[in-house]
């Protein structure tokens, strides 16, 4: 595993954490990779039955989740098609035949809140904070989130969240059904832990059928959007708006975009 992706087993359950605390656990290409490698090896291990992702916070805590994308990455080390990192990860988490249960507090932000439309549940501490900032960044939805986010919320719900990119919280994320329930935050592994633990005793064969058909009528439409929406993704990176984002954000100012047009 990467020093920033660890693994530990609990029993049938796979905890997938994300370790990078200086960094707000933004995530890298080889993040990515790690988190790719390890969703694969899990898929067909049978001593496991259920992955938790959640973050670290440098603290033994797990007050944050993933601040996204690392956005030096985006500007040194940018995805260029479907075979890079990012795009891995996103087939192979989006694809995963066992339950997958996220517990977030903190930011989760970009593929940090994306990623929960594809988790199948997702316990979140009133501190989570959900966003989805791409337009801010110059950049479009992702993670076949311009689909999956109309249909979780509805349409102007969808457009104030993707379109202003701005903050929301547990409270909206749970009254929307983003997260299944809000944990205090000193409880939220166990919370977490215990739910996964009781998934674990369920008969495994028919909790995988079971998800694979609440799945499957999206399967290929998702597939297909992450597809379209990736291609968008890759060519807003090199776009004038996007280098404005993230300069602005390297020299912590705010970023002007009143000479675009
Ligand atoms: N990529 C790279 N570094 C990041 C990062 C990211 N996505 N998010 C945070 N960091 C870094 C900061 O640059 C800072 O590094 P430094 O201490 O070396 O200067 C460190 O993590 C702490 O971040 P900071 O902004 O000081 O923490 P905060 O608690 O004030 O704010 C966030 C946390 C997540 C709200 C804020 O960092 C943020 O908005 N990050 C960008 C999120 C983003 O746009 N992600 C891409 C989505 S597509």
């Amino acid at each position: 595993m990467s020093v920033n992706i660890r693994t530990e087993r609990e029993g049938a359950v796979l905890r997938l954490i994300i370790d990078r605390p200086a960094k707000k656990n933004a995530l890298t290409t080889a993040m990515y990779d790690a988190m790719t490698t390890a969703l694969t090896e899990a898929a067909t291990d049978s001593a496991v039955r259920v992955v938790l992702i959640h973050g670290q916070d440098g603290d033994g805590g797990a007050s944050v989740f993933t601040a996204g994308n690392d956005l030096g990455d985006f500007m040194m080390n940018p995805p260029r098609g479907e075979d890079s990192s990012v795009f891995g990860f996103l087939r192979v988490a989006t694809t995963f035949p066992k339950p997958l249960v996220a517990a977030v507090a903190g930011p989760a932000v970009g593929i940090g809140t994306t990623l929960l439309l594809h988790c199948d549940l997702v316990y979140a501490a009133p501190s989570a904070r959900f966003q989805m900032p791409f337009v801010n960044l110059g950049l479009c939805p992702e993670a076949a989130s311009s689909l999956l986010v109309p249909r979780l919320v509805g349409p102007q719900k969808a457009a104030e969240w993707l379109l202003f990119g701005e903050p929301f919280y547990a409270e909206d994320a749970y009254r929307y059904g983003l997260v299944n329930e809000v944990v205090h935050e000193p409880d939220l592994l166990t919370v977490a832990m215990q739910r996964c633990e009781a998934l674990a005793t369920r008969p495994p064969a028919a909790v995988r059928l079971t998800k694979q058909l609440l799945r499957a009528p999206d399967a290929d439409a998702i597939q297909a959007t992450i597809r379209t929406e990736g291609a968008h993704f890759i060519e807003r990176l090199t776009s004038p708006e996007t280098a404005e984002a993230l300069t602005a954000f390297m020299e912590r100012r705010p970023a002007d975009f009143s000479k675009f047009e």
